[in-house]
């Protein structure tokens, strides 16, 4: 049992069906607060590895209440401004706050460059940039209601250091970093922090089979470059709750001070 860390506080968190996005609401939920849990739980068309479902939503939301808290769920796609507002609004109306945004959603489509199709670029850049932007948009006036509060944007290792095979991933993932700085500019009149965090490989569904099968087909083409996959800490991957500790402390007041920051539980790779 937590020790209500974020205690009384509420969260918003996309992509939460499963993965680390599930990850993050069991965990604020363990620390006390409530969460508002969306996800497009939907195929995309230039994803190969298998969509989350709406069962796998509702499992999260069965976390959460575990723990005690209240979750509002919603299937949202975060490339939709206007329903992801619809949908936030309502949230922050049934739970009275929102404190915490985590934008979480994304997708990852390794390909060798000149495999990389424009449904593959556009769909990347669409859910893991615009979708991003567009949930700050969505939750952030309500963070200026409740006096301040914190957003957490997810980048990987690929918004640090350039990951191969992965131009659009990587691309986007710079974008969100930057992204993360210049929100935290702006947003700390009003005691709002902004932050980005950045693992290396997590063991998620998005890391599934067929997707190390597409990114060992890629290496196959230039073999030398998989070194730049590597992690210094001599460990293949991490889990979804090592990313979700440092999404916690970046939620807590423990990191009261802590603003334009990128956090990389990357088990070294960004410097390797
Ligand atoms: N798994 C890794 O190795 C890894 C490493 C570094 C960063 N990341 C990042 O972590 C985040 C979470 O990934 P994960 O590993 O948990 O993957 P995942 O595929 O298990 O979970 C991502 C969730 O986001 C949802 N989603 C995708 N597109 C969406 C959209 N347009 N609207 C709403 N929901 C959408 C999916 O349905 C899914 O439930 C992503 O931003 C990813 O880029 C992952």
């Amino acid at each position: 049992m937590g020790v209500g860390r974020v205690e009384g506080k509420a969260a918003l968190i996309t992509g939460a069906a499963r993965g680390q996005g599930r990850a993050h609401a069991a965990k604020l939920a363990e620390e006390g607060a409530d969460v508002v849990v969306v996800d497009v739980c939907a195929p995309l068309p230039s994803v190969s590895y298998a969509a989350a479902t709406t069962e796998d939503l509702a499992e999260t939301v069965r976390l959460v209440e575990k723990f005690g808290r209240r979750a509002v769920s919603a299937r949202v796609d975060v490339r939709d401004l206007a329903a992801l507002r619809t949908t936030v609004d309502a949230a922050v109306g049934t739970l009275g706050r929102l404190d915490i945004i985590v934008a979480n959603a994304g997708i990852c489509v390794p390909r060798a460059w000149e495999r990389v199709t424009e449904q593959i670029f556009e769909d990347t850049m669409s859910t893991n940039v615009t979708g991003v932007w567009n949930t700050v948009m969505a939750g952030a006036p309500h963070l200026i209601r409740a006096g301040g509060g914190s957003i957490i944007l997810i980048s990987s290792v690929a918004g640090i250091k350039a990951q191969p095979f992965m131009v659009p991933y990587t691309t986007s993932k710079f974008a969100v970093r930057g992204m993360a700085k210049a929100f935290a500019a702006e947003l700390s009149a009003h005691g709002i922090r902004v932050n980005s965090v950045h693992p290396t490989g997590v063991n998620t569904p998005l890391a599934s089979e067929e997707m190390q099968a597409e990114l060992a087909a890629a290496i196959a083409t230039n073999p030398r470059l998989g070194n730049m996959l590597l992690n210094m800490l001599p460990v293949r991957g991490t889990d979804p709750e090592d990313v979700a500790n440092s999404v916690l402390f970046l939620a807590s007041d423990e990191s009261r001070f802590v603003t334009a920051h990128e956090l990389a539980p990357d088990a070294g790779n960004s410097e390797f």
